[in-house]
């Protein structure tokens, strides 16, 4: 790597086969690789980056990143002294001042990380078991209150077994690399989460166009024959839209081509449905998909993650689900939590009601501002702005406000799409709303964007 001031450009040797090629950067005032004019994806998506060596590709990172940090609208891994809660301590990255802010960026739908009961059972129940379950599921790590949630699971989601992970991401990449193999293929909604998308490394994958059977069908028809086993893969509820998953009609396309169907319910639970036991209830569809997946970490308030099947599937992944079979149990205060936390839900305890009220507050505001939040139909709204800079500056402005948001840019969503995203809970008084919608309007309009 070089940097050359006459041309005020960092300047990297790429090693091809064929020839020695380049990569060159513009530096910013602070001598370090300009963010404003790059983003994440230079340093992580561009085909270019595999003939960079290691040392290479981290000073570009590096230098990247510490151009970023020098902005004051560098705004993640904003610290929280308190956890996640409506009102959350949050250090400012800048002055390190301790701010208070409305925290409109958990996806703790229900508030469940902070719910008395819940954490009462967990202080009581967790020392019992301990700070660790010492073994991975299959040897010693196995435990009565861990299949206690797992009966739960299997009983909310109307499956007839369940195993729990130690995360989502786990469950999800577990399940689709345990269950497919190279003869095999998955086909995505665009839109579906990275955890799911990343099972598929060992396998063959599609996508069809984000919530659209007649582009599924297309998909379907194009590899009938091609593989031994297909499966459709879907989310519930998406995290970056929050629109629901068309899933009437996308099951019944790849049903009748011979698919399988998963969907991840991540985003779904505790939301949806009446008894927010996710989309299948949502639609009415319970016991008609193959497999389902979740994660412990947002309307259930902990962490974790889960698959949902018939016995004869979740006695298979069990023994070729490698994220199962190789990790340790999941902490037991999780499993507590998770499991007071999902029968909260069942008895309709938990709060959803006062969630919807909310949802449905701030999407008639927002839309009636005239913000494009997308087809939003559940506590995630996009703000959809479509210009990197100025999601910086309202997420920026917002922060000042002591309003917890999160900016998207490219390449987590294409760049006509990049967008503020905000979350809602249960918890949030109609005037803490009404604050941040007003501040909202006014940012909205003061960038053009309303
Ligand atoms: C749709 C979806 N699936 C899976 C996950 C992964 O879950 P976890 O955070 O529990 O690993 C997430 C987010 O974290 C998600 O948004």
């Amino acid at each position: 790597m070089s940097f050359n001031p006459t041309t005020s450009r960092k300047h990297y040797h790429l090693f091809d086969e064929e020839q020695i090629d380049h990569m060159y950067f513009d530096i910013s005032p602070a001598g370090e690789i300009d963010a404003n004019k790059y983003s994440l994806y230079n340093f992580t998506g561009d085909p270019k980056l595999e003939y960079a060596e290691w040392d290479s590709r981290l000073d570009m990172m590096n230098s990247w990143f510490s151009d970023m940090k020098t902005n004051e609208r560098f705004l993640y891994e904003r610290e929280s002294i308190n956890g996640s809660k409506v009102v959350s301590k949050i250090i400012d990255p800048v002055t390190k001042e301790v701010r208070e802010m409305l925290n409109f960026a958990s996806n703790d739908y229900l508030n469940l990380t902070q719910d008395p009961r819940i954490l009462e059972k967990v202080t009581a129940i967790a020392p019992y078991y301990g700070a660790g379950a010492g073994g991975v599921p299959l040897l010693s790590g196995s435990m009565n209150i861990i299949k206690q949630l797992q009966e739960k699971i299997a009983e909310m989601k109307g499956m007839e077994q369940a195993i729990v992970y130690s995360s989502g991401y786990g469950a999800n990449i577990g399940t689709i690399s345990g269950l497919l193999g190279h003869r095999d293929v998955a086909i995505y909604d665009m839109f579906a989460h990275a955890s799911l998308i990343d099972g598929s490394k060992g396998s063959n994958k599609k996508f069809f166009s984000h919530n659209d059977p007649a582009s599924l069908e297309k998909v379907l028809k194009n590899i009938q024959n091609k593989y031994i086993n297909k499966l459709v893969v879907v989310d519930g509820v998406y995290s970056m839209d929050g629109d629901i998953c068309n899933l009437p009609e996308i099951l019944d396309i790849a049903h009748y081509y011979g698919a399988w169907v998963l969907v991840d319910e991540a985003h779904a639970t505790g939301v949806i449905g009446k008894t927010g036991k996710g989309t299948l209830e949502h639609f009415g569809l319970e016991g008609k998909v193959d497999i389902i997946t979740g994660t412990l970490s947002k309307a259930v308030g902990s962490v974790g993650g889960y698959v949902a099947a018939s016995s004869r599937l979740i006695n298979y992944l069990k023994y070729t689900s490698r994220s199962y079979m190789f990790s340790t149990s999941p902490f037991i205060g999780s499993v507590v939590s998770s499991l007071e936390a999902l029968n909260l839900i069942s008895k309709q305890e938990a709060g959803m009601d006062k969630l919807w009220e909310n949802i449905h507050y701030v999407k008639n505001r927002l839309l009636k501002a005239g913000f494009n939040i997308g087809n939003a139909e559940t506590a995630i709204f996009p703000l959809i702005i479509g210009d990197d800079n100025k999601v910086k500056e309202m997420t920026y402005r917002l922060h000042l406000k002591n309003i917890f948001v999160n900016p998207v840019p490219y390449p987590a969503v294409p760049r006509k799409l990049t967008r503020v995203r905000m979350t809602v809970t249960a918890g949030f008084s109609t005037e803490q709303l009404d604050y941040t919608l007003n501040q909202i309007e006014e940012i909205g309009k003061d960038l053009n964007i309303i």
